[in-house]
């Protein structure tokens, strides 16, 4: 990459293709902070614990590149996979307890697999910011943790969920859903926002709050529930009581699509 004589700040986003509004909005918001926007496209085969998952994520480079155009990206890296992990290659980023729970359990090895192109493309394009979806937000949990400890000095800064309007988050995933899961998609933030009422009206028991996302998502027969979570905000450990910033989060599978989403409290 020609990124020498770049002017700075460099902003980054870090992207596996198929983009949409919410890679959309971390470009706009890069493009708006930085001097020079990169975007890698890169669908890491690392990261992925279901090798069907892999076969099957969703790519169109040419439309990405177009979309990135728009948007004013000045830099698009779209590697091919023996670039980023040539022959011999045979180093693991693997972050601890925040990379356990919740993503890190229902997916063998994944936040190791982020982790580690998230350092490989932060050593490749050493921006001052990177920049992430909160839809994501235990990644986000696991990037600055590695950031920190590795003393990577790239900013990382962390974006709003953008939503389709019935409150889907977007999802390259999404694409996969047939029209009766599409339709019924929107029972996960639904379920969250009755759940953060619950919170409002003063519920502190994160069990209570975890049966009200389970009553929520049972409304909805397409969903099946892959675990429903109340924790702390900042260690993601399962709470018993909400006293202070909490995450509620959860991971629900309509057919073969996996979906996720959550709502920050406090
Ligand atoms: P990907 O799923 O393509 O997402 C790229 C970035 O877009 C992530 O930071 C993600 O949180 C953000 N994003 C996705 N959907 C969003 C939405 N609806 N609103 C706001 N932001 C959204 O996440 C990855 O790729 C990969 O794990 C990656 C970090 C690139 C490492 O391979």
């Amino acid at each position: 990459m020609a990124l020498g004589a770049s002017p700075r700040p460099i902003g980054l986003v870090p992207t596996m293709g198929w983009l949409h509004a919410g890679h959309r909005a971390l470009m706009a918001r890069a493009r708006a902070e930085s001097a020079t926007t990169v975007v890698t496209i890169f669908v890491n085969p690392r990261q992925f614990s279901e090798p069907t998952d892999l076969a099957r994520y969703p790519r169109n480079e040419a439309r990405d590149v177009e979309i990135c155009t728009a948007e004013g990206v000045d830099l698009v890296f779209a590697p091919p996979v023996d670039e980023v992990y040539p022959p011999g290659f045979d180093t693991v980023v693997s972050v601890g307890a925040i990379a356990q729970p919740l993503e890190g359990a229902a997916r063998p090895g994944h936040f190791d697999g982020v982790a580690t192109v998230v350092a490989i493309l932060f050593n490749l394009v050493r921006a001052e910011r990177a920049y992430f979806g909160q839809k994501d937000a235990q990644q986000v949990a696991v990037i600055r943790r590695m950031a920190i400890d590795l003393a990577i000095p790239t900013e990382i800064v962390s974006c709003p969920t953008i939503r389709e309007p019935d409150g889907l988050a977007m999802s390259s995933r999404n694409v996969h859903l047939s029209p009766e899961e599409r339709a019924a998609a929107p029972v996960l933030r639904q379920a969250l926002l009755a759940t953060r009422q619950v919170w409002e009206n003063g519920e502190r028991s994160a069990d209570a709050l975890r049966a009200r996302m389970r009553a929520g998502l049972s409304e909805e027969p397409l969903a099946n529930v892959e675990y429903v979570s109340c924790a702390d905000a900042a260690t993601l450990a399962e709470l018993d009581r909400v006293d202070g910033p909490a995450l509620l989060s959860l991971a629900v599978r309509f057919g073969s699509t996996r979906l996720i989403d959550n709502e920050p409290l406090g």
